[in-house]
């Protein structure tokens, strides 16, 4: 029997990124069996940006890109100015690696209490396809007669039939999975973004009819958010773009039961995807050992299902579901559980 070994870069970063991290790893020995890890910790992020001034050179790229998958913990520094890290760093891994899709599952655990007392428990169970490598975060636009009384800026959404083809595609393959309910569901602002959201729409209809069991729907952005709080039930798979994506998965967390559970991946099907916590640096909680690991822990999970590890996938979210269910709430500490222990409440979960 041949005894596969994953090689995976671990990307702690900066806040409380390493903590969680930390949880995520342990989690990771716990449920490994059958294949072997070899990890390589990257050392990048706004301490090594201040040291060094690097922020990602380009042999680490190349070292990162040979991997089988990346764990990232979070990136975001106070010492440094807004954009550095996050263009440079993110969205540069994002956009050299091809990480197309931005993959974030919506899931409402068991026993977790919500900002949402109508929501039942299984009211929330959809997973949001947010483009990733176009859109507005592009890059596209720049200054004209900057500082001046006659400023302009311009940033352009930038949106490829290949780009949005290939989303698409991805959402309505994922929408077929057996554990989905075959319902995709296109978030744009079609009325307004006459261009983008045109092209949207035209690739959603056309790729429909290769997929004649996925009920197809559209809702705008604006209206998702009410959805999101008023009816979350009606969305299975949504496909989106960048920005809107953006936006609406931080909605998102909060009707999780808050941004210490939520996890996305960064994909590229056919090459190295990256999983991480989205909640970022939290410095309100550096070093104190408050911070819900649990996010990381679902970034773990993500990983282990893209490497094809379902076995293991399906352990980690038996251990995660086994933690909520003790916790009750997104916020650790608060229920008296510090970082190290909900880690712990997981691996327990894991075996049994
Ligand atoms: C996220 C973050 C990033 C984004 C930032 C840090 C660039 O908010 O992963 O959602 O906007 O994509
Ligand atoms: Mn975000």
């Amino acid at each position: 029997m041949s005894y596969g070994s994953y090689r995976i870069g671990v990307l702690p970063g900066d806040g409380t990124g390493p903590e969680v991290v930390r949880e995520g790893l342990k989690v990771l020995d716990a449920v490994r069996q059958g294949f072997d890890v070899e990890l390589e910790e990257f050392d990048l992020g706004g301490e090594r940006y201040l040291r060094t001034g690097e922020v990602l050179p380009d042999d680490e790229l190349d070292r990162l890109r040979d991997k089988d998958g990346l764990l990232l913990g979070a990136v975001g520094h106070v010492d440094v100015k807004p954009g550095i890290l996050e263009r440079e760093l993110l969205l540069r891994l994002r956009f050299e690696l091809d990480q197309y899709v931005n993959l974030r599952p919506i899931v409402r655990y068991p026993g977790v209490e919500t900002l949402v007392p109508s929501h039942g428990e299984d009211d929330v169970n959809m997973v949001v396809v947010r483009e990733n490598s176009e859109g507005l975060y592009s890059g596209a636009g720049g200054f004209h007669r900057k500082g001046t009384a006659h400023e302009v800026a311009v940033q352009e959404s930038i949106n490829t039939r290949h780009g949005v083809e290939r989303i698409v595609r991805y959402a309505f393959e994922l929408a077929m999975r057996p554990d989905r309910r075959r319902k995709l569901t296109l978030v744009h602002k079609t009325n307004v973004l006459t261009f983008a959201g045109d092209l949207y729409q035209r690739v959603v209809d056309e790729v429909a009819r290769e997929f004649p069991e996925v009920e197809t729907d559209y809702v705008h952005v604006d209206a998702c958010c009410i959805y999101f709080l008023d009816s979350p039930g009606r969305f299975d798979v949504i496909v989106t773009d960048n920005m809107f994506g953006d936006i609406i998965t931080d909605l998102g967390a909060m009707i999780q039961g808050g941004m210490g559970i939520a996890a996305g991946g960064n994909i590229n099907p056919g090459g190295v995807s990256m999983f991480e916590p989205i909640g970022g640096t939290a410095p309100d909680h550096i070093g104190k050992g408050t911070i819900n690991p649990l996010a990381a822990i679902g970034a773990v999970q993500m990983l282990l299902a893209q490497l094809g590890e379902n076995d293991a996938a399906a352990k980690v979210d038996r251990g995660i579901r086994h933690a909520t269910s003790k916790m009750k709430s997104m916020r650790a500490a608060e229920m008296g559980y510090s970082t190290g222990e909900v880690g712990d409440l997981v691996v327990e979960g894991t075996r049994a």
